[in-house]
């Protein structure tokens, strides 16, 4: 929520924010701004909308040329997106300017308490204040804008990415944070600050991790990182292990294709140095002892949205080859209710961001509960991984569209490497067994290339039912989880009621929804692997279909008993029950894809939605 950028160096600081904010853009896209720093001078624009209204904006005459500037795209939280709402927000004087990402907890009172000191606040967000108790801070004798940060800091609660400037410091940049992502890009006579590198990647690949409450000095030849009261600290480098190509759109007209496509490489790169050539699974990089996995008595997946249906797929798995009995949670029921977690539960925390505030609140009530923290994750460096006992990296690459796909399948894949190591320490399984799951596995990324070939198919479908008011998916086992997220991949981007239900839980209920013509997506299970669960299913069409439902199946090749209950077939590989969802999934995100761009609706940034969302 919310994209930050910083720049100070040699170069344009215009063109470098401006092109960085184009990569930050998926964080939030209700209004954007910058602020240049110019001899003793600030510039100041800001506009409502897409980074493309404050680009018009900006080809007015007389800008002036700087080394030094800073940007932000919202997404709103406090006060409606409009111009005024949009940062940078600046203090009275006109001095200082200051962007933000996150929540100021406390906003209320000391807008309240500043207010009552006559000061006249010109937008309703809570990041205003900072700009006024920053100019206070100064007045009353701070040193420098980083001691002010430091201490106005030390005033908040809440979650924030800080990043300020002041006229009369045309040297330095000052960031700080606390929940909120922001990472340093360190280049040769110049550096970046950002929410995330995408922002900085064309210049370096050599970036900073910041810590929690840190502040940090960015000047064109050098970094300072201190705690918030002074302390000077030694930041964690690390190299990004993409480069700046990976999050262009490439040929691609939307990212959400491009990702799609990207498929088969993503899960290919999550297995890549996990399985040796005799399909032994290696996973060094777990920091949790062998003998603590081996006690292990119970698994607790949480996560979000997308993530906690990769989970759910997770559980059956899980269940299955390691014997130990495992839950799925919502991240934001988790946090707030007394759970029980013992030292020998595993938490697996899955998100692609890795900032994701509902799991990160969750994961810290589960540490502090004395569970075990793996997460499961996409960015490297983020917080949720920093914050856990072990972590394994999806390795997916950049995504930048805002619904999730490439991580979706990384994430299954990497639950299943933990599910299979889990069950190799305890010998639930036999080793043989592992082997031809590692086998079956490491065929995944040529069997996703394979359903690629249907997304034409599936496309003229999405348009044939584009005009539907509603849709729904059903499915069994870890095809329910495939139908959460199908569903889900159609709300967020066609904007259209859909749900997901497990296909036997449909006459309880939610079968009073289907009328004539009514779509509805059916996940079906492998007649020959599954025949109890393809029976059942088979029964669920047919009692939808008796109402007058339509019925698009997705049904592995072979499967020809499907062919007399369903109105349209997408064939998918036949592949182990386990494996199945992770091609079952790609005719979904190709449908939500297609259905949005057929009701002409931006696919990469969907309203009222963000990519990380750092706010509970
Ligand atoms: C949907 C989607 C979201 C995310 C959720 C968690 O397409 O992307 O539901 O899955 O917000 O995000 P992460 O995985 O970053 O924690």
């Amino acid at each position: 929520m919310c994209g930050i950028v910083g720049y100070i160096g040699a170069k344009s600081a215009l063109e470098v924010v401006l092109a960085g904010l184009k990569h930050m853009e998926y964080r939030g896209y209700d209004s954007a701004g910058i602020s240049l720093v110019t001899e003793n001078e600030l510039f100041t624009r800001k506009k409502a909308g897409k980074l493309g209204n404050l680009q018009e904006l900006l080809t007015e005459p007389g800008i002036p040329s700087s080394n030094l500037g800073i940007g932000h795209t919202r997404w709103a939280t406090h006060g409606a997106p409009n111009d005024l709402n949009a940062h940078p927000h600046l203090d009275e004087s006109g001095k200082i300017a200051i962007i933000h990402n996150g929540i100021i907890e406390n906003f209320s009172q000391l807008r309240k308490d500043l207010t009552a000191s006559g000061i006249k606040f010109n937008s309703e967000t809570d990041t205003e204040v900072v700009a006024h108790l920053l100019s206070n801070s100064l007045t009353a004798g701070s040193n420098s804008l980083a001691d002010a940060m430091r201490e106005v800091c030390q005033k908040l609660h809440g979650a924030f990415t800080l990043v300020a400037v002041h006229a009369d410091s045309p040297d330095v940049i000052v960031g700080a944070r606390r929940n909120s992502p922001l990472v340093v890009g360190l280049g040769v006579g110049e550096n970046f600050l950002a929410s995330d590198v995408s922002a900085f990647i064309a210049h370096t690949k050599n970036a900073l991790e910041l810590g929690q409450d840190q502040v940090v000095e960015l000047r064109k030849d050098s970094v300072i990182v201190t705690t918030f009261n002074g302390e000077v600290v030694q930041a964690k480098p690390f190299t990004v292990t993409w480069d700046a190509a990976a999050a262009e759109k490439g040929g691609f007209d939307l990212f959400m294709l491009k990702e799609i496509s990207e498929q088969p490489k993503a899960v290919a790169d999550t297995l890549r140095g996990r399985l040796n050539i005799d399909h032994i699974l290696k996973l060094d990089e777990l920091k949790i002892s062998e003998q603590e996995l081996i006690e292990i008595d119970n698994i607790l997946i949480i996560a979000c949205g997308t993530a906690l249906h990769a989970g759910l797929i997770a559980k059956y798995a899980f269940e299955e080859w390691t014997r130990i009995p495992t839950s799925v949670e919502f991240a934001s029921e988790f946090r707030y209710r007394n759970p029980v977690v013992t030292t020998r539960t595993l938490c697996i925390a899955i998100s692609q961001s890795g900032e994701t505030m509902d799991t990160l609140m969750a994961v810290r009530h589960a540490k502090e509960q004395g569970a075990r923290v793996l997460s499961i994750c996409n960015t490297q460096g983020a917080t949720i991984p920093r914050e856990s006992d072990a972590v394994l990296y999806t390795h997916a690459g950049p995504e930048i569209a805002v619904a999730s796909t490439k991580a979706f399948l990384t994430q299954i894949v990497a639950t299943y490497l933990v599910g299979l190591y889990l069950a190799q320490l305890k010998k639930t399984i036999s080793t043989v067994k592992i082997q031809e799951l590692l086998i079956l596995l490491a065929s995944l990324p040529a069997e996703v290339d394979l359903v690629l070939d249907t997304i034409e198919e599936v496309r003229g479908l999405a348009r044939k039912f584009a005009n539907n008011k509603s849709v729904l998916f059903l499915g069994r086992g870890v095809g329910y989880g495939v139908a959460l997220e199908g569903a889900l991949k159609l709300k967020e981007l066609a904007y259209m009621h859909a749900e997901g239900f497990p296909a036997g839980e449909l006459k309880h209920g939610p079968i009073a929804l289907i009328e004539e013509g009514l779509l509805v997506v059916v996940v079906v299970p492998s007649p020959t692997q599954q025949p109890v669960l393809h029976e059942k299913i088979i029964s669920n069409i047919q009692e939808v279909r008796a109402r007058g439902a339509l019925i698009l199946a997705i049904a592995v090749e072979d499967d020809q008993i499907v062919d007399e209950f369903a109105s349209h077939i997408v064939r998918v590989p036949h592949l182990n029950p386990f494996l199945q969802p992770i091609v079952s999934t790609v005719p979904l995100q190709v449908f939500a894809c297609e259905m949005a761009t057929a009701r002409g609706h931006d696919v990469d940034q969907p309203r009222n939605l963000a990519k990380s969302v750092t706010v509970e």
